[in-house]
């Protein structure tokens, strides 16, 4: 049987190491797509070299969703069966800073992708997945968000994922193209990046916990997310390119948990006692113990729009997919900390 071979576009960020492990495990050529920069941005793959089973199979390549050449160049040379777009502007709060950044990236760029397909005569040799996410259901008003869930994006960055969603169905109607999108609800593990909320917080709690960090400052503590692991997550990504049809997949664990209900199931594995006081921005939580205040709000991690809460319906995918979540959030926050323990411990032996 031919060699599957995938383009990765987003390989060096947390979902796109995930998915190439996975990918190379399959047999799969896997050619990832890196951007250049000053400083190392391949820390989250560079195991893969230690693995000689898997190094042989695996290509780094320069290119950016902003430079339309290099993705055709890019698709042109490496002639992919599936291509997966998992590089974004991924940050909420850091679209409403670099709102038009985030647009061309994430949406521009999609387009960019599904046009070189078209131009290369691809549309019937390639699979393509599109990260698509629930922040595009935004300021829902449904209880569950799923397939069927109206959009109502609260962000340049929910705005420009909705574009892509839009522009990735009309390439597949228009042109035939097998085109899916995920949506995908947040997803995280011992490799997301610092400032999302939960590595933000699990990072801070061990610091403080080590005498390293004296406080965990925070923006809103009653949004509600969704929260479920990447593993779980790229293996629904690649399920969606085995159908036989293409299709659009809520991909969710369907259990929602406020932002300081995370904070306290954290703080307990690591072993701090959290008493609550105040409300709003003057809200706090104190160190039982020791009567020190551990955590405190501050305005400028609150977002100008906030998406209050999204849970997700992914009976769907189960249904199609025979998709569901094998890790619940317990034992991911249990993963997460063990993993950060373990690089500090690593830092300073006893
Ligand atoms: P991430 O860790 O932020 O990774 C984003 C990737 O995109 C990185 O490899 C980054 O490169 C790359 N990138 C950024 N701008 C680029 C550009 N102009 N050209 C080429 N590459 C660029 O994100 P993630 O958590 O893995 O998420 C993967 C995708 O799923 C993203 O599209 C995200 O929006 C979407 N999504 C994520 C979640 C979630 O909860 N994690 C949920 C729904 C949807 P550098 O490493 O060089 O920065
Ligand atoms: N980042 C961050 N930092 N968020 C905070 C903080 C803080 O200090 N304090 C409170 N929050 C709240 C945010 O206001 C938001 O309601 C929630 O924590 C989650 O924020 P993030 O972890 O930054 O994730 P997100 O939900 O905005 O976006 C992530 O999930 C999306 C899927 O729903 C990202 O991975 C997106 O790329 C992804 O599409």
């Amino acid at each position: 049987m031919k060699k599957k071979v995938a383009l990765i576009f987003g390989v060096t960020g947390q979902d796109g190491a995930y998915l190439s492990k996975l990918l190379l495990r399959k047999k799969y050529k896997v050619y990832g797509v890196k951007r250049r920069s000053s400083i190392i941005n391949t820390l989250r793959i560079d195991d893969i070299y230690k693995d000689i089973n898997l190094k042989s199979n695996f290509v780094l390549r320069y290119g950016d969703l902003t430079d339309s050449s290099s993705i055709l160049n890019l698709i042109k040379d490496i002639r992919p069966s599936e291509i997966y777009n998992l590089a974004a502007q991924s940050h909420v709060s850091v679209s409403f800073e670099v709102p038009e950044y985030s647009a061309d990236v994430n949406g521009l760029g999609t387009l960019r992708i599904l046009e070189a397909i078209k131009n290369l005569k691809m549309e019937k040799k390639v699979k393509f997945y599109q990260a698509g996410t629930s922040e595009m259901f935004g300021r829902t008003k449904e209880k569950f968000q799923s397939e069927k869930t109206s959009f109502y994006p609260a962000s340049p960055y929910g705005a420009s994922k909705s574009f892509a969603h839009s522009i990735t169905i009309n390439y597949r109607e228009a042109y035939g193209i097998f085109a899916c999108n995920g949506i995908l609800f947040n997803h995280e593990s011992p490799v997301r990046g610092e400032t999302f909320v939960t590595q933000k917080i699990i990072q801070a709690l061990i610091r403080i916990k080590k005498g390293e960090q004296k406080k965990l400052y925070l923006g809103n503590l009653y949004s509600k997310r969704d929260w479920g692991h990447a593993a779980d997550y790229v293996y629904a990504m690649w399920k969606m390119l085995q159908q036989k049809k293409p299709d659009d997949y809520v991909i969710a664990t369907g259990k929602n948990f406020t932002i300081k209900e995370f904070v306290n199931k954290a703080a307990k594995k690591i072993g701090f006692k959290i008493k609550w006081s105040g409300k709003g921005i003057s809200e706090k939580g104190v160190n039982i113990e020791n009567g020190k205040v551990l955590i405190e709000c501050k305005k400028r991690y609150f977002r100008p729009v906030e998406v209050d809460h999204l849970k997700g319906n992914a009976r769907k995918a189960k249904r199609i997919l025979n998709w569901s979540p094998k890790i619940s959030v317990d034992d991911l926050i249990e993963e997460m900390i063990d993993h950060e323990l373990k690089i500090y411990n690593d830092k300073y032996p006893k």
